[in-house]
């Protein structure tokens, strides 16, 4: 995103030009700012033998998907969907991992069916697993019981969080291993989203290395994703380089002093797609209520729920007019919930119908957690590359709305 001309402008073309040929909501990813965002993360892990797995529920959009396999990325899938997407952008099986939760003996299949690997998250599902593969390799998704992440969703490695096999089962799952049939090749957590401190991640591996040290087929270690961009300029973010610089100095350790070889995986999401994202969105009403003005825009919690959900705060900015007079408002959108609010005491250029809004930190659970609520339709996808745009999705149709009759 660059400012001309007092305008919002991605590439060679404004953003109200953007709206005009391809349609107001819409969402806009940068290809520069995703690969910008991957290598950063591979300089920081240089140090250490890792393998980024792009966490595709932050944006499973398949051509964005094929970037990251471009890139030599693997995938992190949570779904036979998943999955699914990934195969079909193109990545070697054995570059995904399937970690489910809850997961149907259905699911499992299809992943072991295509040659890709499950990491399981509970010991009755390991005990199946080996009764339904015998001999086949897998990994565990172990909950280390910590407290990390920024809002109470977004802690996922703590004891009473639902992911994971707990340390308490330890004994369980080592009495467990002994019998399975199967071949325990990694250790997997991800404990939570939007971590800015570096502890609790090493904490974590710790716990994993403790364990990876009296299990000799273990091949890897995969410490999850988190880590956390700035949503505004003053905002806080995770140091990737003293991460990854503290990982791989204690996972090298590890290695050296027992004599292994194994291979570490971080599962970014947010890291790599947040920023590559806008959602662009256009002002329909403005409301001067007695204390307040109310800003309506033609998009809404469906097509970007963080800021309902999660309270998220994501900068909004005037794209029609960058600067001008401004007044404080709250930005709402079309869904008829009065959580639908995307903006609250946003101090904005003074707007009016018609005017273009760009709402930012879009790229990552954006478009993933949009739903059609209100039969509203879902919002056109677009790439820029090279200074231009070139349509990804396209928007829905009223036929959609009838597709799954
Ligand atoms: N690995 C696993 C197993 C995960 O469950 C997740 C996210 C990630 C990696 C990537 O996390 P990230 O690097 O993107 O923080 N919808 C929330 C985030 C929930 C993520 C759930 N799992 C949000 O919008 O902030």
């Amino acid at each position: 995103m660059t400012v001309r001309d007092n305008k919002v402008f991605f590439g060679d073309m404004s953003a109200n030009k953007l709206t005009e040929q391809f349609g107001s909501p819409l969402y806009v990813y940068e290809y520069d700012t995703i690969v910008r965002q991957y290598n950063r993360l591979q300089e920081a892990f240089k140090n250490a033998d890792t393998l980024i797995y792009y966490a595709c529920k932050a944006n499973a959009n398949i051509e964005i998907l094929k970037i990251f396999n471009e890139l030599g990325a693997g995938i992190d899938a949570v779904s036979p969907g998943e999955v699914f997407l990934a195969l079909r952008a193109g990545f070697e099986p054995e570059r995904i991992l399937l970690t489910g939760t809850n997961l149907t003996e259905e699911d499992i299949r299809y992943a072991v069916d295509n040659n890709v690997p499950v990491n399981i998250d509970n010991l009755t599902m390991l005990k199946e697993y080996g009764s339904l593969f015998a001999g086949k390799e897998v990994s565990i998704r172990l909950n280390p019981d910590i407290r990390a992440g920024a809002h109470m969703y977004l802690e996922t490695g703590h004891r009473d969080a639902k992911f994971g096999i707990l340390k308490n089962d330890l004994s369980r799952l080592i009495a467990l291993l002994n019998k399975v049939d199967a071949k325990l090749v990694g250790l997997h957590q991800h404990i939570g989203s939007d971590i800015t401190e570096i502890e609790p991640i090493l904490s974590g591996l710790d716990f994993m290395l403790s364990l990876a040290k009296e299990i000799a087929t273990i091949r890897f270690i995969d410490i999850g994703g988190g880590y956390k961009v700035k949503y505004y300029a003053d905002d806080s973010e995770t140091d990737v380089m003293e991460l990854g610089r503290k990982v791989s100095e204690r996972f090298n350790t590890f290695c050296h002093d027992n004599n292994r070889q194994l291979k570490l995986i971080i599962e970014p999401g947010k890291y790599l797609v947040s920023e590559a994202g806008y959602l662009l969105t256009t002002v329909q009403s403005v409301k001067r209520n007695y204390n307040k003005i109310i800003v309506g825009t033609d998009t809404g919690m469906n097509h970007l729920i963080r800021p309902a959900l999660y309270h998220a705060y994501h900068e909004i900015v005037h794209a029609s007019r960058f600067e001008g007079e401004t007044e404080k408002v709250n930005i709402v959108g079309n869904i008829c919930e009065s959580a639908d609010v995307l903006g609250k005491n946003r101090v904005l250029t003074r707007s009016k119908r018609g005017d273009v809004l760009c709402i930012k930190n879009a790229g990552s659970y954006g478009y993933s957690m949009a739903s059609m609520y209100n039969a509203r339709l879902l919002p056109p996808e677009i790439l820029i590359k090279d200074g231009t745009a070139r349509s990804i999705r396209r928007r829905q149709t009223f036929e959609d709305l009838l597709s799954t009759y």
